[in-house]
């Protein structure tokens, strides 16, 4: 009785509103590809549940009008640069970051992520309140109000990822496979490029044949190793937009965090040589293997490393802002 005298009051103030104001838009009910948000606060988009399964995302019922079939299609968890957040459309990512490639789903679907806090000296995630083991404090983060700083629920190091033009540049020079092959040295790879311990990379937490999302998850988290370095590498004092952070993380990715911390190039940087001028002299000394000519696929990786970091953007990655 009462929600239908409630639903009752509704239309006829509904029906008064758009009298006085004809222009508004009716409310339309939910269908396909439309925001729809799930009980932990998680955005998702309305969908056939077939349609949801195919790219890889679990339909919750009850949140989207239309068809019965057509349900809150939302894609689970992600972890950007040790930052956890969620796969969501972008366009639902309110006051957050998102980043390509931790995903699966349509190409709109990316890891939106609210940075780092600090809550009494003690370091946390911005995240949704539901998805938090240790404490939640609100008033240290951007976003709606149901995203907030969890701390007390592990480590939360502060090292910027790589943007998206970084991540295509990698994969290409790294090159693509799902399933494991041996690299030059012999050593079982698979992806873009990770190293295996076991012959068939077994040990790996994704399928195989590998999805090319599980391959782009995989490298994230390999990249991380590198994003680590130069950022604990580089002198804060030096200021590096994202191509420039990520033309560094592409490198050092590739000859390894001991030659990059111990190289000319970063001792430069921390001298305060001019950045432009310093990368473009020194990454391509970097272009050879073991033998006495230069390898073409360094040359052509130094030489595109290089290009990225001359190319402008917008953003620092570095200092890192937290
Ligand atoms: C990355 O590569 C994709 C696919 O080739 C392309 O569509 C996209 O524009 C590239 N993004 C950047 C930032 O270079
Ligand atoms: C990058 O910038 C440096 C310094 O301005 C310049 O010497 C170099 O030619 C540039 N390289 C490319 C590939 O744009």
């Amino acid at each position: 009785m009462r929600s239908s005298s409630t639903s009752a009051t509704a239309a006829l103030l509904l029906t008064r509103v758009l009298a006085v104001f004809p222009h508004l838009p009716v409310i339309k009910p939910r269908q396909d590809n439309s925001i729809c948000t799930i009980g932990t606060g998680q955005n998702g988009e309305c969908m056939s549940t077939s349609s949801c399964a195919d790219s890889g995302g679990i339909s919750t019922v009850g949140f989207c009008t239309g068809a019965t079939d057509t349900q809150c299609c939302t894609y689970g968890e992600c972890s950007a640069s040790g930052v956890s957040g969620l796969c969501q459309p972008t366009s639902s990512c309110d006051g957050g970051s998102t980043t390509a490639g931790l995903c699966p789903g349509a190409s709109n679907i990316e890891c939106c992520t609210y940075g780092l806090c600090t809550v009494s000296g003690v370091s946390g995630v911005c995240q949704l309140k539901l998805l938090c083991s240790g404490v939640t404090t609100a008033g240290y983060c951007p976003g709606p109000n149901n995203i907030e700083c969890c701390t007390g629920s592990g480590p939360t190091p502060c090292i910027p990822g790589v943007n998206q033009a970084t991540l295509n540049l990698t994969e290409t020079s790294e090159g693509w496979s799902p399933t494991p092959y041996p690299d030059p040295d012999g050593n079982p790879t698979i992806g873009y490029g990770h190293e295996c311990q076991t012959a068939t990379c077994s040990e790996i937490p994704y399928a195989i044949p590998l999805s090319y999302a599980d391959g782009q998850l995989l490298l994230q988290s390999d990249l991380t190793i590198a994003e680590t370095c130069i950022t604990n590498d580089i002198s804060d004092s030096v200021t590096l937009n994202p191509n420039q952070y990520g033309a560094l993380v592409d490198w050092a990715f590739n000859v390894g965090c001991g030659n990059a911390g111990s190289s000319t190039l970063v001792r430069e940087l921390n001298e305060g040589e001019d950045p432009e001028t310093v990368v473009s002299t020194e990454l391509p000394k970097w272009v050879y293997g073991s033998g006495p000519d230069p390898l073409p696929g360094l040359v052509i990786r130094r030489n595109a490393e290089v290009q990225l970091f001359n190319t402008s953007t917008t953003g620092v990655s570095h200092p890192p802002s937290c």
